[in-house]
C-alpha cells in the first residue's frame, strides 16, 4: 500500500487532533462519574456498629455492590475509549512510518541528483563526496568523484617524472597538488588492453564500497581517451616493498613496525573475509600492495583482480596474482578460497623477516622462492636468529621471534585447509605488537646501567 505524501499528511492530521480528543472526552466524562462516586459517603454497614470482642479477628465488611444499568454504561464507556485510545496509537505509529519513509525517499532522490550534478561538473568537490563513499548498495562509480583530466593534469605538472611515486605494471603513480594544499596520489593506466579497462572498474567497485582504516580511500577517477586514473590518498612512505627492497632495504622498519604493518595489513584482510557481504577475496596481497602513511599505518590497496567468495572453479576466473606469492592450489587447480590470501599474507610475513624478496634467482636462468628455501631453517629454532634480515637482528624478544615465524609457517602450508583464518593470525599478533602501535604488548623499559 502507498500512501501519498499529501494523503499520508491528512491521516496524520485527524490521528493527532481528532481521535485522542474524542478517546480523552469519553475517558475524562468516565473518570468523573467514577470521582463522583467514590466521594459519595458510603452506605452504613451494620458490621461497623457491632461491639469488637477482645480476642477475636473481625474482617472487614466487603462492601457487595449489585451493578445498576449506570454502571454498565460507564463501563462501556470505557471500553470504548480504551479501544480508541488504542486504534489512535496504532494509526499513529503507522502514519508515522509513512510520513518517515516518504521523508527518506525524497531525501535520497535529492542525494542522488546532487551526485550526478557533482560528476557533470569537473570533480572539483572530494571532500564532501568522501562522506558518502560507504553506501554498499549504491554502484560505486556513481559515488566516487569524476575529475576532469585538465585538473590532474595541472595537479602532477603534466605528469611530470619528478612527481612519480611508482611503477607498476600498468602504469606509474604521480603525486598530485589539488586544489593548491590538498595532495593525493593519482594512478594513471595506459589503457589500449581489455585487461586494464576491467581492472579500473573493478578497483572502482570494491574501493567505493569499503570503508576501513586499513584499506586504501579512493578520491576520485577520470576516464579520458585512451587513459584511465584513479586518485587515491597519498601514502607518505610509499609501499612495504619500496620499504624493504628500496635504497633504504628496511632500516626505517624496526621489529615492532614490521609487526605493526603485519597487524594493520592482517586488520584489513580480517575485514573482507569477515566483516563484508559477501565476502571479498583480494587476490593480489603482496608487499607492493601495502601501502604505509607517514607513521607506518600500513593500508591494503589495488583491488583490480579482487573477487567476492563463493565457488569458483577454474571456468569461472583465471588464476591471478603475482609470481612468489600465489597460493599452489589456486595457481594449479584454479581452487580460490580466502585461504589463498592467507597464503599470500604469509609470504610477506616472510619477507618482513627475512627482508628479502618472494623470488630470487639462483644462477640464470633458474628462480627460487624463500617459502622453499627457508623453511628448514625458519622452522630451526637455532638457525632462525641467523637468517632474519640483518638490520633487525638482535633486536627482540626471541619468543615472540619464535612465534611470528611459527605463524607465517602455518599461512604458507600447501594445503589449504592446515592454514589459519586471517582473524585467528589477528588475534596471534595482537599481544606482539606494543600498546602505541595498535597491539595490547606493554613494553618494559630496561633500566639502564650505570657507567
Ligand atoms: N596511494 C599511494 N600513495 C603513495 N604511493 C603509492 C600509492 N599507490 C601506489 N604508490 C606507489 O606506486 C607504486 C606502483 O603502484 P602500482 O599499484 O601501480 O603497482 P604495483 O603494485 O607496484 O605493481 P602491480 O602493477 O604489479 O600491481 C607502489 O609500489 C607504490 O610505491
Ligand atoms: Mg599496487
Amino acid at each position: 500500500m502507498e500512501v501519498s505524501g499529501g494523503g499520508g499528511f491528512l491521516l496524520l492530521l485527524f490521528v493527532v487532533v481528532l481521535m485522542p480528543r474524542s478517546a480523552t472526552v469519553l475517558l475524562a466524562d468516565a473518570a468523573r462519574r467514577t470521582l463522583t462516586d467514590v466521594s459519595s459517603p458510603p452506605a452504613p454497614s451494620p458490621a461497623a456498629d457491632a461491639p469488637i470482642l477482645p480476642g477475636v479477628v473481625v474482617s472487614p465488611p466487603t462492601a457487595v455492590k449489585i451493578p445498576t444499568e449506570g454502571d454498565n454504561h460507564y463501563q462501556k464507556q470505557v471500553l470504548v475509549a480504551v479501544i480508541l485510545s488504542l486504534v489512535a496509537v496504532i494509526v499513529m505509529a503507522v502514519s508515522a512510518t509513512y510520513a518517515w519513509s516518504f521523508w527518506r525517499k525524497a531525501r535520497e532522490a535529492l542525494d542522488s541528483k546532487d551526485m550526478k550534478l557533482q560528476n557533470r561538473s569537473n570533480g572539483h568537490m572530494l571532500l564532501p563526496v568522501l562522506g558518502k563513499l560507504n553506501s554498499n548498495k549504491m554502484s560505486s562509480k556513481e559515488v566516487i568523484a569524476m575529475m576532469d583530466f585538465s585538473v590532474l593534469e595541472t595537479a602532477t605538472d603534466k605528469f611530470s617524472e619528478k612527481n612519480i611515486l611508482g611503477k607498476g605494471g600498468f602504469g606509474c603513480v604521480y603525486r598530485a597538488c589539488l586544489d593548491g594544499n590538498v595532495v593525493a596520489a593519482v594512478k594513471k593506466l595506459n589503457c589500449c588492453r581489455q585487461e586494464v579497462e576491467k581492472e579500473f572498474e573493478n578497483e572502482l567497485d570494491f574501493l567505493g564500497k569499503i570503508r576501513h582504516p586499513n584499506v586504501i580511500s579512493v578520491l576520485g577517477y577520470c576516464s579520458h581517451e585512451d587513459t584511465r586514473l584513479v586518485i587515491y590518498e597519498l601514502m607518505k612512505n610509499g609501499s612495504l616493498e619500496t620499504q624493504l627492497h628500496g635504497s633504504s632495504h628496511g632500516s626505517a622498519l624496526s621489529w615492532h613496525t614490521r609487526l605493526k604493518i603485519a597487524l594493520d595489513a592482517a586488520r584489513g584482510l580480517e575485514h573482507l573475509h569477515e566483516h563484508c557481504n559477501p565476502i571479498i577475496i583480494h587476490r593480489d596481497i603482496k608487499s607492493s600492495n601495502i601501502l604505509l602513511d607517514s607513521v607506518y599505518n600500513a593500508k591494503i590497496s589495488d583491488f583490480g583482480l579482487a573477487t567476492y567468495g563463493g565457488n569458483h572453479n577454474r571456468d569461472d576466473i583465471n588464476p591471478s596474482g603475482t609470481v612468489g606469492y600465489v597460493a599452489p592450489e589456486y595457481l594449479l587447480d584454479g581452487q580460490l578460497t580466502e585461504k589463498s590470501d592467507v597464503y599470500s599474507f604469509g609470504v610477506v610475513l616472510l619477507e618482513l623477516l627475512l627482508g628479502r624478496k618472494p623470488v630470487e634467482r639462483v644462477g640464470e636462468p633458474h628462480c627460487e622462492s624463500f617459502v622453499s628455501w627457508a623453511m628448514p631453517q625458519i622452522t630451526d629454532r637455532t638457525k632462525l636468529p641467523q637468517i632474519i634480515d640483518p638490520v633487525i637482528q638482535n633486536t627482540m624478544d626471541l619468543r615472540h621471534l619464535y612465534q611470528v615465524a611459527a605463524v607465517a609457517v602455518l599461512c604458507v602450508q600447501p594445503e589449504p585447509s592446515y592454514r589459519p583464518l586471517i582473524a585467528d593470525v589477528l588475534h596471534s599478533l595482537v599481544p606482539l605488537v606494543p600498546v602505541e602501535l595498535g597491539g595490547t604488548l606493554r613494553v618494559v623499559e630496561q633500566p639502564r646501567s650505570a657507567g
